[in-house]
């Protein structure tokens, strides 16, 4: 989990707090001034600043001040004197998130944090794997919670990508049949003869081609979970032998004499509207009130656009250790334009443009045109230009070719991969820009 940077020049108030947090389950690096803080800053990608207003030599006003040029999405708070209520209002002018008033409670402390960061809340165990700080998505998890002790079979919406299959393993971690096997299957592969003898199984010899017995994966998941991914997509003949494996929990083999108790979980996704595909005669009724017993939509990426930098970062780091690379974070432009985009691909999508710019990325921060190759500069004219997003490291000596070419890339990056968004700015038309992309090679 990201650390928080707790800035105070008294090193018993730190190291007070420090444990405080600790035993909340936060992790907090203590810095004694200003300068501390701006070079450990420099290194970490905190996820919060805490500092003190009153400090000797530089401040908090003036490091706050720092922190909000450099480095503008990272939250700050402030703790201040109560004699000090100006500088607590200066700091709030300056873009501070919150200030609390000194002597400081240690709950009182963690309310605010958790309100800031919503991700530092306290989650029901067990669900590490789902990276979230989503309101709508953590209140599923609390759900989650009871419904896994249950054998209530749950029915899980949501686009493409949205992390159905993450919850469905997660209800079975936490579940008493997590030490039973976990088994899925896509529903939307196979033709229905193979889908039938891949759920319920065959006898040797039962058709053509059946030469061993074959255990169906009802069987396979005995004591455990049944994924029944893409449920819309099953054909209306092997609903019902579905749903009578359901009601009677048993099943019976293709060519078998007698049918099989099973002790089966099961949980379904689709990305379909599973109530009008019934209503337009697509998917049996009573089916789908008995996979329906606990519903949960997942809302498509766009819509908790506060987990997007969150999620960002969590494949940053899954995907640093296993490139062997050390990227401490995104810069802020890329971070700005993660959070721009549509991702109609949703998390699945997301992770694959993090792991691709961990490939691509040379320094030690992501930039936007290493998470989309749309816009694309060469290292050095941005790095020169890094100190201020919107300059442009242009000398004598390049080409007027080269000049326009830093120029409509740069625009580009900062009207976040907008092609009319930047032609409005160079005042020239969006296939222009299309153009000269296809000439730079870039489209
Ligand atoms: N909340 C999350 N935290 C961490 N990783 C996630 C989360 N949601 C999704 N992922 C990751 O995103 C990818 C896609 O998730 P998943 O396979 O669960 O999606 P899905 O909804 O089942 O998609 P599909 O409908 O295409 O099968 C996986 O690599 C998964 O690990
Ligand atoms: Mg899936």
């Amino acid at each position: 989990m990201a650390k928080i940077l707790l800035v105070d020049d008294d090193p018993d108030f730190c190291a007070a707090l420090v444990a405080r947090l600790a035993q909340k389950g936060l992790d907090v690096d203590a810095a004694e001034s200003g300068a501390v803080a701006l070079a450990r800053l420099r290194d970490h990608a905190y996820a919060l600043v805490i500092s003190d207003v009153r400090m000797p030599e530089m401040d908090g006003i003036e490091l706050l001040r720092r922190v909000k040029e450099d480095r503008p999405q990272t939250p700050v708070l402030m703790l201040t004197a109560f004699r000090d209520v100006d500088g607590a209002v200066e700091a709030m002018k300056l873009g501070a998130n919150d200030y609390l008033i000194k002597p400081v409670e240690g709950d009182i402390l963690y309310a605010k944090i958790t309100h800031i960061l919503p991700e530092f809340g306290e989650r029901p165990a067990g669900f590490e794997s789902i990276v979230t700080c989503d309101p709508s998505m953590v209140k599923h998890l609390e759900m989650l919670d009871m419904v896994a002790q249950s054998n209530a079979s749950v029915l899980l919406s949501g686009e493409s990508g949205t992390g159905k299959e993450v919850f469905a393993r997660a209800i079975h971690e936490r579940s008493p049949r997590s030490s039973f096997p976990f088994v899925a299957v896509n529903c939307a592969g196979l033709p229905e003869g193979l889908l039938q003898s891949e759920l319920f199984g065959h006898e040797k010899g039962s058709f053509t081609g059946a030469s061993t017995q074959h255990k169906g994966k009802f069987e396979q998941a005995d004591g455990g979970t049944l994924l029944l991914d893409e449920i819309s997509e099953m054909p209306p003949e092997l609903q019902a032998k579905l749903l009578r494996a359901l009601q009677e929990r048993e099943v019976d083999r293709l060519g078998g004499k007698r049918p099989i108790k099973v002790d089966v979980r099961v949980i379904a996704t689709t990305n379909r509207d599973m109530q009008q595909h019934v209503r337009d005669g697509g998917f049996r009724e009573d089916l789908f009130y008995r996979l329906c017993v606990v519903p949960i939509t997942l809302p498509p990426l766009r819509e908790r656009r506060m987990d997007i930098l969150l999620l960002a970062r969590h494949f940053l780091k899954e995907f640093c250790e296993q490139n062997q690379k050390s990227i401490s974070d995104f810069t802020d432009a890329a971070a700005g334009w993660m959070e721009s985009q549509q991702w109609h691909g949703n998390v699945r999508e997301l992770r694959n443009v993090v792991e691709r710019a961990v490939v691509l990325c040379q320094g030690n921060r992501v930039e936007s045109y290493e998470l989309n190759p749309e816009l694309w500069v060469t290292p050095e004219s941005d790095a020169a230009a890094a100190d201020d997003p919107g300059r442009l490291d242009v000398r004598v000596g390049m080409t007027a070719h080269e000049v326009e070419k830093r120029l409509i890339l740069k625009t580009l990056e900062e009207s976040g991969g907008n092609k009319s968004r930047a032609a409005e700015i160079l005042g020239i038309t969006p296939r222009t820009i299309r153009n000269k992309l296809r000439e730079y090679g870039l489209m």
